[in-house]
């Protein structure tokens, strides 16, 4: 008999109820155990596992460094701020934990490629939490691009929701170094590359706003090899439907409402002669997709998509946009 796969979630807020709805649906088929909870706060600790249904045998910890114990977890989410990561999942990783970690998985390309060399040395398996490539719209177009619009031409993400945590630790810089490009811009860059195919696009331009400090809107201009030109646009600061373009020789899609956490909005197929169609999908939670490709591939003895590597890429383009848009 196979025995399920013990995971520990680090983490109580926003994301961590995320993980929260799908720890219980792998823990309610047995796929995974759902172990534990780790948060510093006690009081918050047990608001969220009561809100959560935690299941009255998991651990609740306010202490990381006992939590992260192998004697009762196998792999750990951790959905802590953006710069709590790297040592999150070097001590983790210590401790031969697998580990799912929330995006961006460093602030910097440099730790971002360490923790990628740490995991791989420990032999543990690291992925990145880009829930979006497992929502089912997403994931039934990537499969179907070519048949659905021709060879790809471009790519367009358009990503605004106004945070309300305007006086949180992203927005303040604390555990974070970017506020725009980390919420949103890090998914919006994953999601283009992933469309795109699995080579590195060249960065030609990028901007943000303000012009100097933390971002609150950012733009990005970019290409894959010779035949795919990309453009992102996020913001923190207004509302604006999220939008997804590809655009191909043949005809163009556009999902509309499907850059969020629960598998929603839809995607419209166009063609020439006006043709006009719904594509369809199932609303299955992408969260709870991405933790059950996360088990499977720690079973399989692979890396999970997305990987460690995926997720070193992508903070190295978060960096290159910077640097581009504040000539640093
Ligand atoms: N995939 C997505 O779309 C998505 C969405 C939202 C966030 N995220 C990512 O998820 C991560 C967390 O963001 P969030 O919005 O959920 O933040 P949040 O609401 O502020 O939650 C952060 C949690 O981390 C806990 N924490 C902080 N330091 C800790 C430590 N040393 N040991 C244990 N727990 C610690 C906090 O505990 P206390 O409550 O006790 O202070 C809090 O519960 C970020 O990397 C963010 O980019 C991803």
């Amino acid at each position: 008999m196979v025995l399920s796969l013990r995971v520990g979630l680090v983490g109580a807020g926003d994301a961590a109820g995320h993980h929260a709805r799908a720890l219980n649906a792998l823990h309610a088929d047995d796929t995974a155990r759902w172990s534990g909870v780790c948060a510093r706060d006690p009081a918050r600790l047990d608001a969220f596992c009561d809100r959560h249904g935690a299941p009255p045998d998991a651990l609740r910890s306010v202490d990381l460094d006992r939590f992260l114990d192998p004697a009762a977890l196998d792999a750990v989410v951790l959905a802590t701020p953006d710069g709590l990561h790297p040592a999150h999942v070097t001590l983790a990783a210590a401790r031969g934990l697998h580990v799912l970690v929330e995006k961006p998985i460093a602030p910097d390309a440099a730790t971002a490629l360490a923790l990628v060399d740490a995991c791989r040395a420990a032999g543990v398996r690291l992925g990145a939490g880009y829930h979006l490539r497992h929502h089912a719209g997403h994931r039934s177009v990537r499969d179907n691009l070519r048949a659905l619009i021709g060879p790809l031409r471009h790519v367009d993400v358009r990503w605004a929701w106004p945070d309300p945590a305007r006086d949180g630790w992203r927005a303040r810089g604390r555990d974070a170094r970017w506020w725009a490009l980390a919420a949103l811009g890090t998914h919006a860059l994953d999601l283009a590359q992933w469309f795109a195919g699995d080579g590195a696009p060249v960065v030609h331009g990028g901007w943000m706003r303000p012009a100097s400090g933390i971002d609150e809107a950012a733009g990005m201009s970019a290409s894959f090899g010779d035949e795919v030109t990309a453009h992102v646009w996020v913001s923190v600061e207004q509302r604006a439907a999220p939008r997804v373009l590809l655009a191909g020789l043949d005809g163009e899609l556009e999902a509309v409402g499907t850059l969020g956490a629960r598998g929603a909005g839809a995607i419209t197929l166009r063609r020439g002669g006006g043709e006009r169609l719904v594509v369809p999908f199932d609303g299955c939670d992408p969260y709870e997709a991405q933790l059950r490709a996360f088990v499977a591939a720690v079973r399989e003895g692979r890396d999970p998509d997305a990987s460690g590597d995926d997720g070193a890429r992508n903070v190295a383009l978060l960096e290159q946009w910077t640097h581009l848009a504040r000539r640093t």
